[in-house]
């Protein structure tokens, strides 16, 4: 019986508001190995940052589970987390080379907060643990914990995209950094073209062959197992939380202010790869394209801010307000406002409450690993009278969610059109698509996710 130990940057404490689906399906993963006697490890970053040293550690037990972090200093959290994890490594896999910014020095602080990593958890693992270590900001731990004498089994999930191999070597260190990858047992992607693409990166700048898919050898000689495992959400919980959520007081005001119009609901990290900007244009352009149906749909989106401290995010929150101020100024009426924009962020159930209401669910990404919000504005949905979701191509989730009205948010005609197709889908179109999704989602949910990666690790 192996203990699950997981490790990423982010870490929720017991008592803290999970929102992101991944701290929710991480602790579930973490509580049934507890409930099975295996005991849990969660290892990562505190949240706090210590003027001048990085290393501190706190440590407390719930449940069955252990949670171990450690503190970063201001130069740390400054040059590995906003410098080369989210301003180097963040553009780049999403495909926006023009946004990379590359120093020798966040590329250092990025190991030496990975070696600290390594140093803090090596002396806690044992040899039969299955380790997890979560997303980009962790690349390199596996080979860190090698040489400190770390053998049992490693598993590595990128929950973002893989780019083409041809953007990732234009990384300057990047066949230092992608042959980290090589040290684990196992690399998990979120698509099969993701998983294509790091196998041609191995391929073709890794000095590595493919020696059957999802088997590759790697330059030392080495094997890793690498495959698809689409993260999802707990369907049924959503499902029960929304049904639930229409009760409650934040919901039914939002249903009252609608005056009987209906919604379009967005809900995204204020992030340039949510395509934020495009979606408010194709809103823009859905108005004048579909005079018909002014005043019909009012369009409600919900951005929290995000990695403040980075440039790229100031400037895109003021792109934002002045597109929302010049779209309703040029399209509002006494008694409607086309577009809501809110910067705040929402309990998880309330927000479940928010998509139920909605007739149209935008999630209109330039890229993104999967999309949660996608999935679980599905698993939202009142059955009887279902929303119609309006998903991008270049969501991982539009290569499971094809009932969806699938768009390329470049194209801002054809989101508008898509837009208006979905204010006034029939009752019964409705419902078969959703169906269909819903159906898909009760099987493939993030119990089934989280099982089939950890017998691949098992097996590896
Ligand atoms: C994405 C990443 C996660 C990250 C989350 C929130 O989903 O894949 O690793 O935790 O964004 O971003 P933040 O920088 O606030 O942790």
């Amino acid at each position: 019986m192996s203990r699950l130990v997981v490790v990423s940057n982010r870490v929720a404490l017991p008592g803290e508001n999970r929102a992101g689906g991944l701290a929710v399906a991480l602790q579930d993963a973490l509580e049934d190995q507890a409930t099975e006697q295996r005991g849990g490890l969660w290892f990562g970053w505190s949240g706090k940052i210590d003027p001048v040293r990085s290393g501190m550690l706190h440590e407390q037990t719930e449940g069955g589970i252990d949670y171990v972090t450690i503190d970063l200093s201001r130069r740390d959290h400054a040059d590995y987390y906003n410098g080369f994890a989210n301003r180097s490594l963040w553009p780049l896999l999403h495909f926006r080379m023009d946004l990379v910014d590359y120093s020798r020095e966040t590329y250092a602080a990025y190991r030496r907060v990975n070696a600290l990593f390594a140093e803090k958890l090596a002396p806690r693992l044992r040899d039969g643990d299955l380790v997890w270590v979560h997303d980009y900001h962790l690349i390199p731990l596996a080979s860190l914990l090698r040489e400190r004498g770390v053998r049992c089994k490693l598993g590595f999930f990128l929950h973002v995209p893989m780019p083409s191999s041809d953007l990732l070597a234009a990384l300057p260190q990047h066949g230092r950094l992608f042959e980290g990858l090589s040290a684990y047992d196992l690399v998990g992607f979120q698509t099969q073209r993701d998983l294509e693409r790091f196998q041609d990166y191995v391929r073709l700048f890794g000095r590595g062959n493919v020696v059957a898919p999802g088997l590759l050898e790697t330059a030392g000689g080495r094997l890793l197992r690498a495959g698809a495992f689409p993260i999802s959400i707990d369907t049924g919980r959503i499902a029960r939380q929304a049904a639930d959520a229409v009760d409650k007081a934040s919901v039914k005001r939002l249903r009252e202010s609608l005056s009987g119009r209906a919604l379009a609901i967005g809900v995204d990290r204020l992030d340039y790869s949510k395509g934020l900007p495009e979606r408010f244009r194709a809103f823009e352009r859905y108005l004048k394209r579909h005079p018909d149906q002014l005043g019909e749909l009012t369009f409600l989106q919900i951005a929290p801010v995000s990695r403040a401290d980075v440039a790229e995010y100031r400037e895109l929150r003021q792109e934002l307000e002045q597109l929302a101020g010049h779209i309703n100024g040029a399209h509002a009426e006494p008694d409607w406002t086309p577009v809501r924009y809110v910067n705040r962020n929402y309990a998880h159930p309330t927000l479940t409450g928010f998509y139920r209401l909605a007739r149209v669910g935008l999630v209109t990404p330039l890229r993104d690993g999967m999309n949660l919000v996608a999935k679980e504005f599905v698993a939202a949905q009142d059955p009887e009278d279902p929303g119609v979701l309006v998903l991008s191509t270049f969501a991982g989730a539009a290569r499971e969610l094809d009932s969806a009205l699938i768009v390329n948010p470049y194209d801002l005609d054809g989101v508008a059109d898509a837009i208006a197709t979905a204010a006034r889908m029939p009752l019964r179109e409705r419902r078969e698509r959703w169906r269909a999704m819903f159906d898909y989602l009760s099987v493939h949910d993030i119990a089934a996710w989280r099982h089939a990666y950890l017998a691949s690790l098992a097996a590896a």
